[in-house]
């Protein structure tokens, strides 16, 4: 208990203590904290499906139909023609033969990952890449190598000196599409032609790509025009296609070893049924294209980008609905933040570990539900504080 309270107080005094904010509303562009509704720019609810009615009607019905718990395993008695078909209508979405749901996209990159890449494999992950890619090599026990973000020539070097060494074992290259906490995009051509010279896997996790990249909305290897079928495409559907759960898509003998490796698919109950029911509707809604939503998300980003842009904020590289000001210090986040939830602006101060020392931010992400009079409103509070 002493360590306990010690490692609380240390975290307090570095003012990186985080609580969990209770939302007392639906989802959406509009939450309510605390009896008072405010604007949400933290959520990754791009396309706001997460209230769609037929999403909702598929879930009651799917509730109606199975009940609620799933009560065992993808191996046990655990798998449900929801799951079958939902994994077929991924393959079908994302063009590939095959897929697999998993319970989170979390579970997902921790398992694939895992599954793939052993102790004499080396992994090459970008330094920016989210924690369960992260924690997915980490539990692999294979070497992991670390390339500096987006960085072509840093991955080649690395490439060429572990490959050339390697004498069992394959090459993983892992990588987010949009990096989740700076917006921008992975170069994924480049990033194709690596692994092709070098015979190495790569992985990409399409997490804030699905839905919300390439001309209808099917991610990293649609906005690339990216043909291949070796990629292993892992997304979530807790995003951009407002349900829950994750997913790998890729070809079946990938998908067979997953079924029979993957630790977090094979030891954890799955998804409940009506869950996955929910989701079927939403890939499907997606895959109808959502022109009008997508034209609408990209409209309201570009207004928060260049709004924040006028102001004299950096940005970093955002290319996508995520779009960083970056504030520095804690402090300065946690003041910011502050006053943003003064003006019942929800945009919270990001810290340390989600991101480095010194490189603490406000993450807006923008949706298609919001109003250009929203956004101005986020643009205002922060002209009052630069
Ligand atoms: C890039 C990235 N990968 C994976 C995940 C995990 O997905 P999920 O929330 O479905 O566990 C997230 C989000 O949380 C993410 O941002």
């Amino acid at each position: 208990m002493k360590w306990l309270r010690e490692a609380l107080s240390e975290t307090k005094s570095k003012n990186l203590f985080r609580q969990p904010v209770c939302i007392e509303s639906s989802q959406g562009p509009r939450i309510s904290i605390n009896g008072k509704t405010f604007l949400n720019f933290s959520s990754n609810d791009y396309l706001n499906l997460s209230q769609h009615p037929d999403i909702v009607k598929a879930a009651m019905a799917g509730l109606k139909k199975y009940g609620f718990g799933s009560g065992a395993s993808r191996l046990l008695s655990g798998t449900y023609d929801s799951h079958r078909q939902l994994e077929r209508n991924i393959a079908s979405f994302k063009k590939t033969e095959s897929a697999l749901v998993f319970n989170t996209g979390y579970a997902a990159n921790t398992g694939i990952i895992d599954a793939l890449a052993g102790k004499n494999w080396v992994v090459f992950s970008d330094e920016l890449n989210h924690a369960s890619i992260i924690d997915g090599a980490r539990l692999s026990g294979a070497d992991v190598k670390i390339y500096r973000h987006r960085d072509i020539k840093h991955l080649e070097s690395l490439l060429n000196k572990s490959i050339k060494s390697r004498k069992t074992g394959g090459g993983l290259i892992v990588t987010d599409t949009v990096f989740s906490m700076d917006g921008d995009i992975a170069p994924l051509k480049d990033l194709v032609s690596l692994g092709e010279k070098f015979n190495a896997l790569l992985m990409i996790d399409d997490a804030h790509a699905t839905g919300v990249i390439g001309k209808t909305g099917r991610g990293g290897l649609e906005h690339f025009g990216i043909k291949s079928k070796e990629i292993i495409q892992m997304g979530t559907l807790s995003k951009a296609a407002g349900c829950f759960g994750g997913f790998v898509a890729g070809n079946s003998e990938l998908i067979d070893l997953l079924i029979n490796r993957a630790r977090s698919f094979i030891y954890s109950t799955s998804l409940p049924p009506a869950v996955a029911a929910a989701s079927i509707r939403a890939i499907k809604i997606l895959d109808s294209g959502l022109d009008y939503r997508r034209k609408k998300l990209w409209k309201n980003r570009e207004r928060m980008y260049q709004g924040l842009k006028e102001i004299g904020f950096d940005t970093l590289d955002s290319e996508t609905p995520i779009i960083p000001v970056m504030v520095g210090e804690t402090k300065e986040a946690l003041r910011i933040g502050s006053h943003l939830y003064n003006n019942k602006i929800f945009a919270p101060a990001i810290r340390p570990p989600t991101v480095s020392e010194g490189k603490c931010r406000i993450r807006f992400t923008v949706t298609a539900g919001h109003t250009y009079k929203d956004i101005d409103m986020a643009l205002e509070a922060m002209k009052e504080i630069r």
